[in-house]
Parts: structure tokens; C-alpha cells; sequence
């Protein structure tokens, strides 16, 4: 899997968060939506992981960056908050209603984050 091969499926991602956060007042559109949004992700995170894992060892000159640490730290972050907008999403189905304005904060934080994971993506494939 190539470096472009990540990146079509990482834009992809973000296009479908952006229709799923705007679908967000009809729940049996943005439920399936995020859910896909959140597994392909995951997926993506470990496609990355494995290969980046060969390519380490290939080129064992590579040295870590401040913009990959960060990349990193911000990549860790959206798929932690991943696991609290699924257990807050579950329990507004299950209809607690009480959950939703810390679902709608953590959500936009999880958007914005996804967002500068993508972003900082671009500058390590520059380098
Ligand atoms: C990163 C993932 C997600 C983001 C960014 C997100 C974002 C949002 C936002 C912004 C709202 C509107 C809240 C409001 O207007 O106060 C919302 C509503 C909702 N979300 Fe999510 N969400 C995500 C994942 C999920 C998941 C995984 C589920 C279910 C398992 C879920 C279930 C719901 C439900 C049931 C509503 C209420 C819809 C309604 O108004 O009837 N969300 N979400």
C-alpha cells in the first residue's frame, strides 16, 4: 500500500465526517455514517501501522520529527475521543438525552482534530 493509496482513503474519511456531521439532525443517516467514518478510520490507523512498520526497519535513518510527533499525538488523540463519541452516540439512541451537548463539545473537538491529523499528514509526505 502506497503513501497515496493512505491519503485518497484519509480524504475520503473527512469528506464522509463533514456529510455525517451535517446529517447529524437525522439519526438513522448520521449513525451508519460515523460508524463507517470511525471503523474505516481505525482501519486506516492500523494499514499505517503495519506497513510503517517495514518501511521503519527499510530506512532506519528516518529520525522522528516535531511535525510527525505531533501528526502522532493528534492522530492518538481523534481515535481515543472515537471510543467516547461511540459510547456517548449509544447512549442517545438508548435515549438519554442528558449526554447530548457533551456529544455535540466532544464531537466538535474529535472534527477539529481529525482535521489537523489530516493536515499534518501532508507535511510528512512532503519531507
Ligand atoms: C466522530 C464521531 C461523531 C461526531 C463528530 C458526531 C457529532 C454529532 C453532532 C454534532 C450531533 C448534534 C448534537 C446536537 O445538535 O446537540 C450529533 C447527534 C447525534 N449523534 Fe453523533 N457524532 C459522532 C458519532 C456518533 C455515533 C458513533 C453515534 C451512535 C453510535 C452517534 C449518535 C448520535 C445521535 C443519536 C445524535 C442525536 C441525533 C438527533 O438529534 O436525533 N453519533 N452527533
Amino acid at each position: 500500500m502506497t503513501q497515496a493509496a493512505f491519503q485518497i482513503q484519509s480524504t475520503i474519511i473527512v469528506l464522509l465526517m463533514v456529510i455525517g456531521i451535517s446529517l447529524r439532525k437525522d439519526r438513522r443517516k448520521h449513525v451508519p455514517m460515523m460508524l463507517l467514518v470511525i471503523f474505516w478510520d481505525i482501519i486506516l490507523v492500523l494499514q499505517i501501522e503495519l506497513t510503517r512498520g517495514a518501511i521503519a526497519k527499510a530506512s532506519k535513518v528516518a529520525t522522528n520529527t516535531m511535525i510527525m510527533n505531533i501528526h502522532v499525538t493528534l492522530a492518538i488523540s481523534t481515535v481515543i475521543l472515537y471510543f467516547f463519541m461511540l459510547y456517548s452516540g449509544r447512549k442517545l439512541i438508548k435515549g438519554d438525552r442528558s449526554i447530548k451537548p457533551l456529544h455535540l463539545k466532544v464531537g466538535l473537538i474529535t472534527f477539529v482534530l481529525r482535521i489537523a491529523t489530516y493536515v499534518t499528514s501532508y507535511f510528512i509526505v512532503i519531507r
